[in-house]
């Protein structure tokens, strides 16, 4: 097994947030060249979808359990200037510090409310945090809470988060309510095409 497989093993596996956080703590050293190594493919996809849907400059966005910054650095290379992240694991903020693309970098638990005023954000991106041993179905509440009217969040579920996981329901309990409306999505994706532990998800983009 790889050192990636074996990764992805604990922190699916994780039962409960302090687990998880110890977790990628240990990892965050080598997580970008683990995943890079399994062909992760949530930077480009989530690039796109920010390209479609959010004005680049300096529009503020939040990267919702940013971990090592793999993706912020993306946006940044496509002009995302202001760009906040947040994540469970110190390890990964860490990391993603270095890379120098992040205004503000805070740790914090998806879950849990957020120190961040009412619609402070134009735009959110959340990868590879809602699925199986991560971030809960009611998280969803506090990331509309501050993202701007007709602001938009981009994130995906694996297919285990949307079923097993309760974020299907939560997604159409907040588009009943009104609170959101779909405005694109993604073909199921497999993240890491080159790791045997495999798992297929969706990108969908909302507009508050
Ligand atoms: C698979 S990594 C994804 C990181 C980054 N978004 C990416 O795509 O590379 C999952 C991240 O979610 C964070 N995480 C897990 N549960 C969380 C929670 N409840 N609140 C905040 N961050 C969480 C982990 O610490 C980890 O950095």
């Amino acid at each position: 097994m790889s050192d990636l497989d074996d990764w992805l093993g604990r922190v699916y596996e994780a039962r409960s947030t302090a687990e998880s956080q110890r977790i990628y703590d240990d990892w965050a050293e080598s997580y970008d060249a683990d995943v890079s190594s399994g062909g992760y493919n949530y930077a480009p996809l989530a690039a796109g979808l920010f390209g479609r849907h959010v004005a680049p400059g300096d529009t503020p966005v939040l990267d919702a359990g940013c971990g090592s910054g793999f993706i912020g650095a993306t946006l940044a290379c496509l002009g995302y200037a202001n760009l906040v992240g947040i994540d469970l694991s110190e390890g990964m903020l860490r990391v993603a510090a270095r890379k120098g693309v992040y205004r503000d970098l805070r740790q914090r638990t998806l879950g849990e409310p957020l120190d961040f005023d009412d619609g402070t954000f134009r735009a959110i991106v959340c990868t590879g945090v809602f699925t199986p041993g991560h971030a809960p179905p009611g998280a969803l509440d506090e990331l509309i809470r501050v993202t701007a009217s007709a602001g938009v969040l981009v994130f995906c579920c694996t297919e285990a988060a949307l079923s097993e996981g309760g974020f299907k329901a939560k997604i159409d309990a907040l588009t009943d309510a009104g609170l959101w409306t779909l405005i694109d999505t993604t073909r199921p994706v497999t993240a890491l095409p080159r790791a045997t532990v495999r798992h297929d998800a969706t990108f969908f983009v909302y507009r508050r």
